[in-house]
């Protein structure tokens, strides 16, 4: 088999490319990437390169799909634009990949007939009080990375039922681990917290968020993109739920820093409180099951990136500081 996987050189895209070809010895990949300023070449290095093929280009230009597709039998679409707070500063950008980029696969994927993963998020459903979203629960998107992921998922259940692709998706909790851009909570506080920077807190911390240890989630695609039924959704969800603020001192406590760098500052607008997934029906019909625990992830993340200095330091030294000063109205130390 030859898989498409599209995105393969951001955080989750090449986990999954290094899973991948170390899970499934037969098998080879050929990533499409735009590479924008969350994909970098840095993080697909060392794998087999007569396994790999690399193509540049834009899920949303057809023509670079054309070329990427070349002798696949399988696409998993993780290009995106992935972040909330860059998503409400530019709208447009994000609907054009995450939406109209996931058509153009699609068409692409029709008529050339692989089978198709669509690689979503459970963003889509909204916030839940309690309980846990279910992969029959409404969608109830709250910010533009949402509403455009969910778009995406439309189209992938649009052309399942029109022209019967043997597209499916799955829909995953906050993941963390290696090669995750700092943007997001976890890195962004063990680098702040080895630098011993301010850590940016929104709000009063007590969002819940439902963390998925980043193998865990390749194990899931892997399995859905084998396993599952076309026209089906399934979630993966992690094993465990905390507030922010907990995530926040137990990195605190892994990086020997005390309390005193947590800064509370303004919260997100419209915030999603908690995010809650059921991954029932992925365990029951597929036999898939999370492996690692927060405690145990979380003491991998901090160590990977205490000891891979050589990965993020060109990032916090680059346009990354212009991006955190428009976000948190300070310069990074
Ligand atoms: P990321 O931002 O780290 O990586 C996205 C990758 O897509 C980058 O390599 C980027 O260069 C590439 N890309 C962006 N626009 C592109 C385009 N138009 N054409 C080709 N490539 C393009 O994101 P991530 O966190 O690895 O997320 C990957 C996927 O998983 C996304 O679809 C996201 O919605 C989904 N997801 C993420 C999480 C999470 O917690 N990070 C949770 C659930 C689902
Ligand atoms: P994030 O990692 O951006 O993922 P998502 O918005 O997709 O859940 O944020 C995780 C949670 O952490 C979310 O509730 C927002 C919060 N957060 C902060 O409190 N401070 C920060 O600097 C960031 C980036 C996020």
């Amino acid at each position: 088999m030859r898989v498409l996987i599209t995105g393969g050189a951001g955080f989750i895209g090449s986990n999954f490319v290094r899973w991948f070809l170390e899970n499934r010895p037969g098998d080879s990949v050929t990533v499409l990437d735009k590479l924008t300023y969350a994909g970098r070449m840095e993080n697909l290095e060392g794998l087999p390169a007569d396994r790999l093929r690399f193509v540049k280009g834009d899920i949303a230009d057809a023509d670079a799909v054309k070329d990427a597709t070349e002798e696949c039998d399988g696409v998993v679409n993780l290009a995106a634009e992935s972040q909330v707070d860059r998503s409400s500063e530019n709208p447009g950008e994000i609907s054009q990949t995450d939406g109209f980029g996931t058509y153009v696969l699609l068409e692409r994927a029709r008529t050339r007939g692989p089978r198709y993963l669509q690689v979503s998020t459970d963003e889509v459903y909204g916030s839940i009080d309690e309980g846990s979203f279910t992969e029959t629960s409404p969608l109830d998107p709250s910010s533009p990375y949402s509403a455009s992921k969910a778009g995406g998922d439309l189209v992938v259940s649009a052309f399942h039922h029109t022209y019967g692709m043997e597209a499916l998706i799955c829909r995953a909790s906050n993941n963390y681990g290696p090669y995750q851009y700092p943007e997001k909570l976890i890195p962004l506080t063990v680098l702040n917290a080895l630098h011993g920077d301010p850590i940016p807190v929104y709000g009063d911390g007590m969002q819940v968020r439902n963390w998925l240890y980043v193998t865990d989630h390749c194990s899931g695609i892997d399995a859905a993109l084998r396993k599952g039924e076309p026209g089906q959704v399934y979630n993966i969800g992690g094993p465990d739920e905390m507030p922010n603020i907990e995530v926040v001192r137990t990195i605190l406590r892994l990086t020997d820093r005390d309390e005193s760098l947590i800064e509370y500052v303004k919260d997100r607008p419209g915030h999603d409180l908690r995010y809650s997934l059921s991954s029932a029906k992925l365990a029951k019909s597929l036999g898939w099951e999370a492996e690692v625990g927060f405690e145990e992830g979380i003491r991998r993340t901090v160590d990977w990136y205490r000891d891979n200095e050589a990965w993020w330091e060109p990032v916090r030294s680059g346009d990354y500081r212009e991006y955190y000063e428009r976000q948190y109205g300070r310069a990074l130390g």
